[in-house]
């Protein structure tokens, strides 16, 4: 029984959910897996996402079979090298970034006293809210360098309700990535997925576009599944 009397928090993800850093986290990826060789594949593209920054190289590795190749040297030079390029597509970044119905939803958010957390894997999460200027909304962020697991584990979406000083039935999550949905879940938080159905199948609640998200529609979909 989910009631949505009892929701006082609302913990975000951030690429691809505020802002379409996703898209420039697989170019970076995919220039690097090109340079090793290892095929990129739309799967493969999907299965990167909300994967932290060593777990995703792991994960490319893995594709091309190319596990054992690399020393950890090797795997943090390439992690830098992919984690440059991606900055250097942020340089271009601006508050036009922001997905559509995101500022709204989050002033929404703010007049009705509800609140708000960045539970992102991403390490330049900071640099990221700065750039969109939302910075303003986000007081607390769940620092990932301070997490022991990456989604799917919950780790980070139990550690952000305690910043909140909220149970995790309090809290909703929001998630573009089947692992990230499934971190919600595991957290004992209500998921809510934007994006394609069939990926986020898990989610407890679906929305196609972020435009999609007010308090009224996730109150009706909330009494759709009650
Ligand atoms: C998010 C993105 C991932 C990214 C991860 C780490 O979860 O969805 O694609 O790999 O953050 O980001 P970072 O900026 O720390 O490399
Ligand atoms: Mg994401």
């Amino acid at each position: 029984m989910v009631d949505f009397q009892k929701i006082k928090g609302f913990i975000f993800d951030l690429d691809g959910v505020i802002t379409l850093t996703s898209k420039y986290h697989s170019r970076a990826w995919r220039e690097l897996a090109d340079e090793l060789g290892v095929p990129w594949t739309a799967t493969l593209a999907e299965r990167l996402k909300g994967i932290s920054r060593m777990d995703s190289l792991e994960m490319i590795l893995d594709a091309g079979g190319k596990t054992n190749g690399y020393s950890d040297a090797d795997k943090e030079r390439l992690a830098a090298k992919k984690n440059s390029n991606y900055l250097a597509c942020l340089e271009q970044m601006t508050d036009a970034d922001i997905l559509p119905g995101i500022t709204d939803f989050l002033e929404e958010l703010m007049a009705h006293d509800y609140k708000i957390s960045l539970a992102s894997a991403s390490k330049n999460s900071p640099k990221v809210l700065e750039k969109l200027n939302l910075a303003k909304y986000f007081a607390n962020i769940v620092d990932p360098a301070k997490l022991s697991k990456g989604k799917p584990d919950p780790e980070i979406f139990l550690r952000a309700a305690e910043q909140l000083s909220l149970k995790p039935d309090a809290c909703i999550g929001i998630e573009d990535a089947s692992a990230g949905i499934q971190a919600i879940n595991a957290a004992g938080e209500l998921s809510i997925g934007i994006g394609d159905a069939e990926t986020l199948r898990e989610a407890a609640i679906h929305f196609t576009a972020t435009k999609e998200l007010t308090l009224a529609a996730i109150k009706r979909a909330m009494q759709s599944i009650a």
